[in-house]
């Protein structure tokens, strides 16, 4: 068996940062710590800071939706998140109307098969709740997928209350957990009626038509349903600080609840939708770019420990895309990509910028989304017997983010220019090296991760 030693770096955990080395003999880590005697190759990674591979537990690649397709594949998207550090997903695979769960399962794991350059697992987003699909759950559990994806809003996903108060008693029942896109279809609905048919077409009228309170009592409502069922739940890409006290509310009252924000609603602003179209249309995504109060109270969450995850909504799609909403925003494709710059974004302005720690981002990025979906130990953490996905990350790294040094295929990203500290240097999944000063040295070795039920 191959024996490699990652000699003289520091190790970050949510419980601390301490200087070990760490031995892998194939897949797997076999041993931490200092002065390990051992005959293996050793790697020197003297001053750079080790942290679990990432878990980006957010993304959509090769989704079919809005008429058209994602931009990003599992080959592209995968290959964009080993650039980032990202050692496993966990991808949407999504149900359509008339379908059953097992066959939107079997088209997701075609997709990812073989075209997959970091390890892979689904959630199943659930989208037309029949007898029939319920009594496929177990399935569904025995295959690996134990989260369940719900929609308030969206044509063809939207789902109503009585539906999530059911999906959710039957997740329960096997101990698997509920994520949901919090947003209120009736009034959002007609606030973009009314601004269509006013001639409010360009891409400004995204957020105004999608105002703080539609996710607020979205929220307010998902963890109502929550409650009444006794059901852990998780809100998913939450954007607000009204969302947010929602959430904080309902844990008084004693709500298991679990909360997720992306980058994008951490650091840009809506006034990015004053933007000529082409620009703007970039960062429509719902829910929409938000105010700076927002962002500030995620950062603060963030900081409390009051927020869980980290994740990116990778959903990509490009300008020509983005065009089929010229002429009315309603029909642009939502959503933009993202996991190739989690990690170096966070570090970037969250570490560097004193919003969180070290701690926190390897809490944020690896080990609570394991713990959450049903990964760990096997991934998110560096110890004896895990998954040796690891990231060698230079503190001191710099750089500029721009999509022609990227893996997307969308052209462009929404964080274009932004300046960036530390960088990942290495990458290893399963005790190989498949990234390594910024090339994809090993593609395609991705393989599907079955998931246990989420450690609460
Ligand atoms: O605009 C977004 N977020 N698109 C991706 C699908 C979703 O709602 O997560
Ligand atoms: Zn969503
Ligand atoms: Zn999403």
């Amino acid at each position: 068996m191959k024996k490699i030693l990652l000699k003289g770096g520091k190790l970050v955990s949510p419980r601390g940062i301490k200087k070990a080395d760490i031995l892998i003999s194939g897949e797997k880590i076999v041993a931490v710590g200092r002065h390990i005697q051992t005959d293996a190759t050793v790697v020197n990674v003297g001053g750079k800071l080790i942290f679990p591979g990432f878990v980006d537990p957010h993304t959509h690649f090769d989704f079919e939706v809005s008429d058209t397709v994602t931009a990003d594949d599992f080959s592209s998207g995968t290959k964009s998140a080993v650039a980032g550090g990202v050692t496993t997903i966990v991808d949407f695979a999504a149900q359509k109307q008339g379908e059953m769960l097992s066959d939107a399962l079997n088209n997701w794991h075609v997709k990812a098969f073989a075209n997959s350059s970091c390890d892979y697992a689904f959630h199943m987003s659930i989208t037309d709740w029949r007898e029939d699909v319920k009594s496929e759950l177990e399935g569904m559990f025995e295959q690996g997928v134990t989260s369940f994806k719900v929609y308030m809003i969206y044509d063809g996903m939207e789902l109503n209350d009585r539906e999530i108060y059911e999906i959710m008693q039957e997740v329960k029942k096997h101990g698997g957990i509920v994520g949901c896109h919090c947003e209120n279809s009736g009034i959002i609905g007609k606030l973009r009626e009314e601004s269509i048919a006013r001639g409010d077409t360009a891409p400004e009228n995204h957020p105004k038509t999608r105002p703080d309170y539609t996710e607020a009592e979205a929220v307010r409502r998902f963890l109502t349903i929550a409650e009444a069922v006794g059901a852990p739940v998780i809100v998913v890409h939450l954007s607000t600080e009204a969302g947010y006290e929602e959430i904080l509310r309902a844990r008084q009252r004693g709500v298991k609840v679990y909360a997720e924000t992306c980058p994008q609603y951490l650091l840009l602003d809506e006034d990015l939708y004053r933007k000529p179209f082409d620009e703007s249309a970039k960062y429509i995504c719902s829910p929409p770019l938000r105010k700076m109060h927002d962002r500030k109270a995620l950062w603060q969450a963030l900081k409390n420990n009051s927020l869980n995850l980290v994740s990116t909504d990778h959903c990509s799609f490009t300008v020509d895309q983005k065009r089929a909403g010229a002429e009315d925003f309603t029909k642009i494709p939502n959503g933009m990509p993202g996991v190739e710059n989690r990690a170096v974004l966070m570090y970037s302005y969250g570490v560097k910028k004193n919003r969180i720690t070290l701690q926190q981002m390897c809490a944020y990025l690896s080990e609570n989304p394991a713990k959450l979906y049903g990964l760990y130990p096997q991934k998110g953490v560096v110890k004896v017997g895990s998954d040796a996905d690891i990231v060698v990350f230079d503190p001191h790294g710099s750089g500029r983010i721009t999509a022609a040094s990227g893996h997307g295929k969308c052209g462009y990203d929404p964080f274009e220019g932004v300046r960036t500290e530390g960088g990942i240097d290495m990458v290893y999944l399963r005790g190989k090296l498949i990234y390594n000063a910024g090339e994809i040295v090993l593609e395609n070795s991705g393989r599907y991760v079955s998931r246990k039920p989420p450690v609460l």
